[in-house]
């Protein structure tokens, strides 16, 4: 998509996309995958961290270009990963923006290296700036950007987009120095948020917390700062997605599984292996349904695809071995010498296998127990026969439950909701399926990530959002 180069485009987040070694790229994650599309269309680059730990922080920027896209990568030390990325953002952050305060540690040294290699982010991507560029910060392992970058004089627009949900205020507030983590937002231009939901969360907290005023036009005062916050809902990069499901190599990946299905039903889940995604309950739950329609064993089966992520984080590899326990356990109580009830699979597939793997599946079942968006709800809708569609499943708990009010929406916490959805889905006549998919596949192709961009960019850029698109969720 050409457009006038009025100013340069700078993301920043903790991973740049890169080329994915083969069986990789299921786990690349959502934000990987939309940020490459917004980049192909505007100049400027893309400033991560390269996935290397090294002795001694250089601050050495490693440039490459890979289809079409700029990206500019530094090292970290190992005290970093270990403080910044797999503490701070992963040990705290993440459980407890996902509602889990049961699993966020609270440790100093891990919030002393966030601000650390937010410095280094700053230090080394700073010099790179002109004054013209718009800059993108990504999600919640780079809230203090903003303001590293502010101290060192950068007066260009900034905005951020947090990929997570915002937690309720009084969760947030069991985090020591939260009044510093939030405060540090309003040194950015722009915030976004996939949903209404998150974004009141947020501007509850500033109104109980930090005193400030939140208008009703997005505009959120306090002190003498104002940023402007809003929700711009992410979607897929549907023309993509649809080029890799008309692919041949999604047609083979179709018809592996349509065959090896043997004539049964395939129920399918796609997630990194993370506990946010709720597939200890989603096992519970078709584990009753099992064990309430006997008769229905045998005619189905779960293909659970879950390629592990974060393992050396504490709480993950505690997941994967509860599932490793749990599906074993489920195979060996349902099992038939010619049936498994659940195929667990902890690999990650290319985007076209998967397009494939969606089409071959009557149903999916995409339960977290909270999610900021969930991609992979809109792609399982993106890779339906229009004339034979699946049922989805979806946690309403998911940001795109906002937007999909067509799926089928259950409470991911409850073994009986997911159960009887699963049987409301087998038994679904065709022409409820088509009507639920036809509501669902129009806002998977209107708000899509090249209407997410423009809406964020938009806004950043100072321009009329609301000329951009007006967001549903
Ligand atoms: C989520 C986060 C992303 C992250 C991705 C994969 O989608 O919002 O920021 O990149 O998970 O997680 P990882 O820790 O492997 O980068």
């Amino acid at each position: 998509m050409e457009r006038d180069p009025v100013s340069r485009l700078i993301v920043i987040s903790n991973r740049v996309a890169a080329p994915q070694p083969e069986g990789e790229g299921g786990a690349q994650g959502g934000l990987a995958v939309a940020l490459s599309a917004a980049l192909r269309e505007y100049r400027g680059f893309w400033f991560g961290w390269s996935g290397n730990r090294i002795e001694e922080f250089t601050g050495k920027i490693d440039f490459q270009r890979h289809e079409g896209v700029t990206s500019a990568t530094i090292d970290l030390e190992e005290q970093d990963v270990e403080e910044y990325y797999n503490g701070y953002a992963n040990r705290t952050l993440w459980p407890l923006f996902h509602y889990r305060i049961d699993l966020a540690e609270y440790d100093r040294s891990f919030g002393a290296g966030y601000e650390r290699v937010n410095e280094r982010f700053a230090e080394t991507v700073y010099p790179l700036i002109e004054p013209e560029d718009l800059v993108w910060v990504h999600d919640y392992h780079l809230i203090p950007l903003g303001r590293q970058l502010r101290q060192r004089g950068v007066a260009n627009r900034i905005g951020f987009f947090l990929h997570i949900p915002w937690p309720p205020a009084r969760l947030l507030t069991t985090l020591p120095d939260h009044e510093h983590l939030a405060l540090s937002l309003l040194a950015y231009d722009v915030i976004g948020f996939h949903t209404r939901e998150w974004l009141e969360s947020f501007q509850n907290y500033v109104e109980r917390e930090l005193g400030g005023r939140c208008d009703p036009d997005g505009w959120i005062h306090v002190g003498d700062r104002s940023v402007h916050a809003a929700a711009y809902p992410i979607g897929i990069d549907y023309r993509e997605f649809s080029e890799a499901a008309a692919s041949e190599a999604a047609r083979s990946a179709c018809e592996r599984l349509r065959k090896s299905a043997d004539g049964r039903r395939t129920i399918i889940g796609v997630d990194r292996l993370d506990y946010s995604k709720g597939l200890e309950e989603r096992f519970l739950g078709y584990r009753r349904f099992l064990e309430e329609n006997a008769e229905r064993r045998g005619e189905v089966f779960l293909l659970q695809i879950a390629p592990p992520s974060r393992g050396e984080v504490h709480t993950y590899e505690t997941i994967r071995e509860t599932l490793d326990e749990l599906s074993g356990r489920i195979n060996g109580e349902f099992a038939e010498v010619d049936w498994v009830p659940i195929r667990y699979v902890n690999q990650g597939y290319g985007r076209e296998d998967l397009a494939g793997f969606y089409r071959a599946s009557n149903i999916a079942l995409i339960t977290p127990l909270r999610d900021g968006m969930n991609l992979v709800a809109k792609e399982y809708v993106a890779a339906q026969d229009p004339d034979d569609p699946g049922v989805l499943i979806l946690s309403r708990f998911a940001g795109a439950a906002l937007q999909l009010k067509d799926a089928l929406l259950v409470n991911p916490y409850s073994k009986e909701e997911i159960s009887d959805a699963i049987r409301q889905a087998l038994a679904m006549p065709r022409e409820e399926r088509v009507r639920r998919w036809r509501s669902m596949i129009e806002t998977v192709r209107s708000e899509d990530v090249v209407w997410w961009r423009r809406r964020f960019v938009a806004a950043l850029a100072g321009e009329d959002v609301e000329a951009a698109g007006s967001a549903r969720a």
